[in-house]
């Protein structure tokens, strides 16, 4: 494995070593961050607090906290995203028994490159917020946990066909019956879809007053065209 470091060697070492971290480099530039920011919500904000995704994770280190740390001791955003890149390949020796366990490769190929290029790019960046959102903090909510990945909103402006669209499916429901679907998906599974599929830890991963933010949400602006 080529170790970030590697860069800080002299001219003199620059060897196959350095020709593929360069190249690397290149592959890099043309990483989505858009789809990195997507994927770092769905597969590491559980985890991992990072403002300009909007992710509160705490089971893993804050990475805002993390970087901004390399960014003052002088590291450049090619070598943060190649330390990313590592981390998602060989994640620091933890227990797997352990709940913060990070297990490897989350993320592959293109997916871990647009990924660390995300990161890399806002980590420990100071003053930087996340874009804000319709809906006030369930809106928040909604958009950190990567809800919309899999469903249909209008207010939150997403289009995601893998589970029900909640415009139609949510107006008519108690915000009792919303809520359960969150935090307990696999009790009534919805007629045409799978269990299983939606993510059932919400209960432990989002804290009960952003469950409640969210639930109002979607009782209110479900299945109505969001205001300009
Ligand atoms: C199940 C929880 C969990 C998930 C999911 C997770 N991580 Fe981690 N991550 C951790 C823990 C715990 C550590 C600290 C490991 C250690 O250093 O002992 C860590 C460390 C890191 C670090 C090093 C931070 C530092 O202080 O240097 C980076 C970078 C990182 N993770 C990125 C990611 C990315 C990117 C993803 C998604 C592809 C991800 N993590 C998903 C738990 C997680
Ligand atoms: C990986 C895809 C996926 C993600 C991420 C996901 N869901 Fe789901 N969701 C589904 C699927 C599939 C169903 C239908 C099966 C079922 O009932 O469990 C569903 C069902 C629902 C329902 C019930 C809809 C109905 O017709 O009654 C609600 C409400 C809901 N999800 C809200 C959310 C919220 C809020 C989030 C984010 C915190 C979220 N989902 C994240 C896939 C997902």
């Amino acid at each position: 494995m080529i170790r970030p470091r590697a860069k800080a060697a002299g001219l003199l070492s620059l060897g196959v070593a350095a020709v593929a971290l360069f190249s690397g480099c290149d592959l890099n530039e043309n990483a989505d961050t858009d789809k990195g920011r997507d994927l770092f919500i769905a597969k590491c904000g559980e985890c991992h607090y990072l403002s300009e995704a909007g992710t509160t994770g705490n089971l893993g280190p804050d990475l805002d906290a993390a970087f901004a740390a390399s960014r003052n001791a002088g590291m450049d955003q090619d070598t943060i995203e190649g330390v990313v890149t590592d981390q998602i390949s060989h994640p620091r020796q933890t227990d797997p028994a352990d709940p913060s366990y990070m297990p490897p490769d989350l993320v592959t190929g293109q997916d871990a490159d647009d990924v660390a290029a995300y990161v890399a790019s806002v980590a420990g960046v100071p003053g930087i917020e996340p874009p804000t959102v319709p809906g006030g903090p369930g809106g928040q909510v909604f958009a950190s946990n990567g809800c919309g990945s899999c469903h249909t909103l209008a207010i939150a402006g997403s289009a995601g066909a893998v589970g029900p669209n909640l415009d139609e499916e949510l107006p008519g429901q108690s915000k009792a019956e919303i809520e359960e679907s969150i935090v307990d998906p696999n009790k009534v599974i919805v007629q045409g879809f799978q269990p299983n599929v939606m993510p059932s830890n919400y209960s432990t991963t989002i804290d009960q007053q952003e469950i409640k933010d969210l639930v109002d949400f979607l009782y209110e602006n479900s299945g109505k065209t969001p205001k300009q």
